[in-house]
């Protein structure tokens, strides 16, 4: 069993942002990801039917014969994973927004999270931001639209100036030092967002600390793959298999990558 692979899923290319981390920790896991990018965005489509494509999403990757599951997006995250966890024999690893890091350091007492409506309309995220924020005030901004823009490659397009533009008006005014981005899509916006946000501002995102999470669930369960080989790294889309290749090449060159 240790030496099957790590299932990952996301609803389209972001958890690559994820799937990156857990690589660069665990050099010598196989890794099977799964971009659902056919139903990208998840983030307006509410819980049940966020939960429908996580059951189907892990049925696919459990077919694939994987020992562990990580969750590489926010929004079946917080809608999906207690089922996950109650309906299926293998431990699931998720990705919530990284509120407590930004809410334990912020100066201003003020943070922003930028996340999808799926996200920030659910329990476990209320849950979570009402245990740790601390009596820190929270700017929360749903980022509607960036999903697709990022699925369509348009990372560098006036679309999407626009859109950050008018996303991070409200926290520049309201005077955030910690941006939490609780999207595994986002982090490829970071160059961008750096263009928009003044220097003193820090950007937060949870995927190393999803890789760690995993590696500890790893040893807890014994079963941390013991091979010395480079992990084979498998991906799967049923969308455009161009714009995945393009962000894992460009991370990755050097990664042993199947389609
Ligand atoms: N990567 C997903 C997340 O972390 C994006 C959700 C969506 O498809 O709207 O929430």
């Amino acid at each position: 069993m240790s030496n099957s692979p790590i299932g990952i899923f996301d609803s389209g290319v972001g958890g690559t942002s994820i799937w990156k981390e857990i690589h660069q920790l665990l050099p010598h896991e196989d890794t099977v990801y799964l971009a659902d990018s056919q139903n990208a965005p998840y983030g307006p489509k509410g819980k049940e039917r966020i939960t429908e494509l996580s059951i189907k999403n892990t049925e696919l990757l459990l077919k694939k014969g994987c020992k562990l599951i990580v969750v590489a997006c926010n929004t079946a995250t917080t809608n999906s994973i207690q089922y996950l966890r109650e309906n299926y024999n293998v431990p699931f690893i998720g990705i919530e927004p990284a509120i407590k890091p930004a809410a334990l350091q912020t100066k201003s007492n003020t943070i922003g999270i930028l996340a999808t409506i799926g996200t920030l309309s659910s329990e476990l995220f209320h849950k979570t931001s009402d245990l740790y924020a601390n009596g820190v005030k929270i700017i929360e901004q749903v980022g509607e639209g960036l999903v697709p823009l990022i699925e369509n490659g348009q990372i560098e397009s006036p679309e999407m100036d626009k859109l950050l533009e008018k996303y991070l008006q409200p926290m520049l005014a309201a005077e955030i030092d910690y941006l939490v981005l609780g999207c595994s899509h986002y982090p490829y916006l970071i160059p961008k967002l750096k263009t928009f946000l003044p220097k003193h501002i820090q950007i937060i995102d949870s995927g190393i600390a999803v890789a760690r999470q995993t590696e500890a669930v790893l040893n807890q369960y014994e079963l941390l793959n013991t091979s010395q080989e480079l992990g084979t790294c498998t991906f799967y889309s049923n969308g455009n298999i161009d714009i995945l290749n393009d962000i894992i090449q460009y991370e990755f060159p050097a990664t042993k990558l199947k389609f």
